[in-house]
């Protein structure tokens, strides 16, 4: 049975339509990334798979229960990281965890080693008598969601939970949900840092309340990306760029910090001439090549390619 199946999924705001019909389904146990820019729908229909928020149309189920009829059931069975995550500053660590513990009905032997789970993952043991509003961001992250899972549930919903971290508490976040769902648990984590979804082990890319990617990474580069791409260094990255996106070899062009990408449109033989080509186009337009080299697309490309060929 998937944990989640969605099906032709719709919220509107008034004349205005936040998710579009959408349709995807999510696995047991594995690391699901819902990816999209600010804006894009991604809380939207976590609030509605959590049952917070009622669909327009269209239908899901979570863990096995239809998210309309069965909304309580629904909720018995997930934990759900909001994107604010809504510790309590002014209690302590251990006070937090009681508190959530208590909501979901923990009895007092369960609570006792829960609590204990939830101070080893977080790596807080040390500091359970520190209120929560003096931790840091990575550590409030660690325990928000050693909360929103205290009870075990079979699926959760994380939103946004690496939003505002150092990069380096971003990863050992990200190595933290690895480990935990290899234990089973599904995780389904919002993010709009196209990067990350390389951490996971499938993922959707939403635009506009749309769907335009699915797939595991790998799936993902080899079916956007099917020609080579080539990393170019140039003087004038802006009118590269321009003469860059005119030529025909050129599926997408993108600037990437000072340099660019381009994925090439297969008109040549191979990416070695689709180089030595795009050189003297470059060369020729008075712009000097620094470098010009094959090199691996990584997500962002696809991301790239698929929604500015949208
Ligand atoms: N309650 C609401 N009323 C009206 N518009 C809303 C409401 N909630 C969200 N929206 C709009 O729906 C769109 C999607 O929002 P959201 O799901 O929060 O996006 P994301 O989480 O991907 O940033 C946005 O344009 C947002 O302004
Ligand atoms: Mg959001």
């Amino acid at each position: 049975m998937n944990s989640v199946e969605v099906n032709g999924l719709t919220k509107k705001f008034g004349k205005f339509t936040a998710v579009d019909s959408i349709s995807f389904h999510v696995e047991k146990g594995e690391v699901f990334g819902f990816l999209g820019a600010n804006g894009s729908g991604k809380s939207t229909t976590i609030r509605m798979l959590c049952g917070i928020i009622a669909p327009t149309s269209g239908d899901a189920k979570v863990s096995g229960y239809d998210i309309k009829n069965e909304t309580e059931k629904v909720k018995e069975s997930i934990g759900y990281m909001s994107q604010k995550f809504s510790l309590y500053a002014d209690l302590t660590v251990e006070e937090n965890i009681e508190f959530f513990g208590g909501i979901y009905g923990l009895d007092s032997g369960k609570l006792r080693s829960r609590k204990d789970w939830v101070l080893e993952m977080s790596g807080l043991a040390e500091r359970r008598k520190s209120l929560a509003g003096q931790l840091s961001v990575g550590f409030k992250q660690r325990l928000a969601l050693g909360c929103s899972v205290i009870h075990e549930p079979a699926v959760v919903f994380l939103d946004e939970p690496t939003g505002g971290v150092d990069p380096v508490s971003r990863r050992s976040f990200w190595n933290l949900i690895n480990d935990y769902s290899g234990g089973g648990t599904t995780v389904f984590v919002t993010t709009h840092n196209l990067d990350e979804a390389e951490f996971c082990n499938r993922i959707v890319l939403l635009d506009a309340g749309k769907i335009v990617a699915e797939g595991s990474p790998m799936e993902l580069k080899e079916n956007t990306i099917r020609n080579g791409m080539l990393f170019i260094d140039a003087d004038d990255v802006y009118r590269a760029y321009e003469l860059l996106s005119n030529s025909d070899l050129v599926q997408n062009a993108s600037i990437f910090g000072s340099a660019l990408h381009a994925s090439l449109s297969g008109k040549s033989q191979s990416v070695a001439e689709s180089s030595d080509a795009l050189r003297k186009l470059l060369t020729s337009g008075g712009i000097g090549v620094k470098s010009i080299r094959p090199v691996l697309p990584s997500l962002e490309d696809v991301f790239l390619e698929t929604i500015e060929n949208d």
